[in-house]
């Protein structure tokens, strides 16, 4: 049985698997013999408490595209023969069940979004502002785009649009100006100081270069794009019965989460401009109206859950 959150660290792979009990026990795995996919496979924190409740008809299929997740939870998950791991984005569940003679998610399906603590602070994955290395940032190692490229190639004014959306970035417009006056930027900690010397100075204890960072990947990795797409995709693959439990870290995240759940569960107020969505209404019954977050015993053990936000959602 996994108590902690906290990935074992017999390798270099570290990860602490947030809100573990909340988000795998509402899926209702305990006996079941259904079928359940973890689209966000990680360490495989969550996959391995849902693989181990199951009962012996129930399956569970996993999917990351990060090979160093995919090589830790291969191990993690080594002696369940029920679970299949696929190295692959969530968005391609549809085809992949599909591929399976899979009609539909019987049991639920589990999103655990962002990035794990290995890939923001292994230095050679370039997405730590404390760690020099070049600027990469992707999930997936074989991805076309990277922070580099995102850094050097961008017009001004996608940077500000992308510092401003993605990261809620204050000073969004004076960072991108020094971007594209310093450049080439090839180097995390060179656009760290960058950042550091282009913005005031503040009291706060976030530093000064989380937001850009922040939004970079997010840029790098389509996140909100391919959570809002897939979000809607798999929920015409659930069965009835069936559970989504859903994680996040960010407002944004958490907005499209909160948003296309809701939408789905309205069933009296129909789109008279696109009747052909109507029917797609009232098809899905929260079962948290406000997220729920973290216990405070999980924040003391591991700070950054506080940001954290679970909903859970049922097929009707
Ligand atoms: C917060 S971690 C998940 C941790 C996991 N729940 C655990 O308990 O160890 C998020 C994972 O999602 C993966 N990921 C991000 N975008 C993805 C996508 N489009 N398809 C599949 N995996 C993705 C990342 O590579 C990362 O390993």
């Amino acid at each position: 049985m996994v108590k902690s959150g906290m990935q074992e660290n017999k390798d270099d792979f570290k990860h602490y698997t947030v809100m573990l009990h909340e988000a795998t026990e509402g899926l209702n795995a305990k006996g079941s013999n259904k079928i359940f996919i973890d689209a966000t496979l990680g360490g495989g924190g969550h996959s391995k408490m849902i693989a181990q409740s199951l009962g012996e008809g129930g399956r569970l299929i996993s999917f990351d595209v990060d090979d160093d997740a995919i090589k830790k939870a291969s191990e993690v998950l080594k002696d369940f023969k029920n679970v299949t791991i696929i190295k692959d984005s969530y968005t391609t569940i549809p085809e992949h069940l599909k591929e399976m003679g899979i009609e539909k998610i019987t049991g639920g399906i589990i999103f655990d979004l962002g990035a794990s603590y290995h890939q923001l602070t292994k230095a050679e994955r370039g997405f730590s502002f404390m760690k020099d290395a070049p600027l990469d940032m992707r999930f997936n190692k074989q991805g076309s785009l990277t922070a580099y490229d995102v850094v050097n190639t961008y017009k001004e004014g996608d940077l500000i649009r992308i510092f401003s959306e993605y990261g809620e970035e204050r000073f969004s417009k004076r960072i991108a100006k020094a971007i594209i006056n310093s450049r080439p930027i090839n180097t995390t900690l060179q656009l760290a100081d960058l950042i550091k010397k282009c913005t005031p100075k503040t009291n706060s204890k976030i530093h000064c270069a989380t937001r850009v960072f922040q939004a970079i990947r997010i840029e790098v990795n389509n996140e909100l794009l391919n959570f809002e797409n897939t979000l809607n995709r798999v929920v015409k693959l659930l069965d009835s019965g069936a559970i989504i439990s859903i994680v996040t870290f960010h407002s944004l995240e958490d907005r499209i989460a909160k948003n296309i759940l809701k939408d789905y569960t309205k069933s009296e107020k129909c789109n008279k401009f696109k009747p052909q969505q109507n029917s797609e209404k009232g098809i899905l019954r929260l079962l948290n109206k406000k997220p729920i977050c973290a216990s405070d015993e999980e924040i003391k053990e591991n700070p950054p859950s506080r940001s954290a936000k679970l909903r859970l959602a049922q097929k009707i």
